[in-house]
């Protein structure tokens, strides 16, 4: 079944051809270079380049996989959650095209299509197993108990923990996309010299909360500046990653022992997190769970991911009409 898959949920223009698992090609058209000057993503001109870009990816994405229009049996399309004007131009595309070709069209669930991205290399992984999605806009714990079947189990109290790390590194002063350029400058953690705190959130032993953290990384800076002194951002950097990582890695691993899965599966652009790939390894080892990642190519918003899981949810009878809509939140596991 060969898929035209189309992904516009923020500040890339992505479009894919796949079949089943396999990628014939994945276009990613990023926007990170404009919306730098203004430290994040600003969702007009978002939107504005979508519109601008669309067809040339699209267009692209056929051309690389040696295919025409006429070969498409479906196309698939991010339709929630993610900037509503960004998503609507990928949706009403999709839509069009669906409609011209006479296919049938398939809405993909952000987070289920970036939980997706874990089956494209490696073919023996399948449900059930414990998820931990951690992107810009969110950072959920996820029993998937089947291709299109998902249990949120936990999540964020207040930001995603991408959120975290990008205002936090806005405020030591790196470039946007933040997350990124921090775990590249962190060196090592020094708990002593930036005591930051260790979030807790009380009677949730599965829920998240880095706004604190966040909070006081930027207290931090604003301190160090009034007494005129100068911050070690590599120290701290490094020390925030280790307390994202400890919040995260904690509460993954005593779930997974709650729940008795022996699979746990890492996805999300934070996935792409120097440390949190590394000690998430190393403690599954130790726990006997084995641990899939992304590929650090797929990690960010592409739409290979999307047509992957969209292969799962058209087995799934999960397609939509010309009414389809877009929307800017919805919950993993909506019905
Ligand atoms: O999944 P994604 O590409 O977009 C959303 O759907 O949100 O995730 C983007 C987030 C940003 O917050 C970015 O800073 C973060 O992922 N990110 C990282 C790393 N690479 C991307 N955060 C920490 N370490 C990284 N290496």
């Amino acid at each position: 079944m060969l898929i035209l898959a189309i992904e516009s949920s923020c500040d890339e223009t992505a479009a894919a051809v796949t079949e089943g698992r396999k990628v014939l090609s994945s276009v990613i058209n990023t926007q990170i270079e404009e919306h730098k000057i203004y430290g994040g993503v600003v969702p007009e001109i978002a939107s504005r380049r979508h519109c601008e870009n669309i067809s040339a990816v699209v267009e692209k994405a056929l051309d690389d996989a040696g295919k025409t229009y006429a070969d498409l049996d479906a196309v698939a399309v991010t339709f929630a959650p993610g900037l509503i004007g960004a998503l609507l131009v990928g949706v009403n595309f999709a839509k069009g095209l669906a409609m011209s070709l006479g296919v049938p069209l398939i809405p993909v669930h952000h987070l289920r299509s970036h939980i997706a991205a874990n089956y494209i290399e490696a073919p023996d992984l399948k449900p059930p197993f414990l998820c931990l999605t951690v992107s810009g806009g969110n950072s959920i714990l996820t029993d998937v108990t089947d291709y299109t079947e998902f249990k949120m189990i936990g999540g964020t109290r207040d930001d995603a923990a991408g959120e975290c790390f990008d205002k936090a590194a806005r405020a030591m002063g790196l470039p946007y996309p933040g997350g990124v350029n921090l775990d590249k400058i962190a060196t090592e953690a020094d708990t002593k010299k930036y005591p930051l705190p260790t979030p807790r959130v009380e009677g949730s032993p599965y829920d998240f909360s880095f706004s604190g953290l966040k909070t006081a990384v930027i207290n931090t800076i604003h301190n160090a500046t009034q007494k005129g002194e100068e911050i070690d951002v590599p120290v701290l950097a490094a020390t925030l990653r280790q307390k994202v990582c400890d919040m995260l890695i904690h509460r993954t691993l005593a779930a997974a022992k709650e729940l008795g899965r022996d699979t746990l599966v890492l996805a999300g652009g934070v996935s792409a997190n120097s440390e949190l790939r590394t000690r998430l390894e190393e403690e599954c080892k130790k726990a006997d769970i084995a641990f899939y990642r992304p590929p650090l190519c797929y990690c960010g918003d592409n739409a290979a991911m999307v047509g992957v899981q969209a292969y799962y949810e058209y087995q799934s009878g999960n397609l939509a009409a010309e009414d389809l809509n877009a929307f800017a939140t919805l919950p993993i596991d909506y019905k």
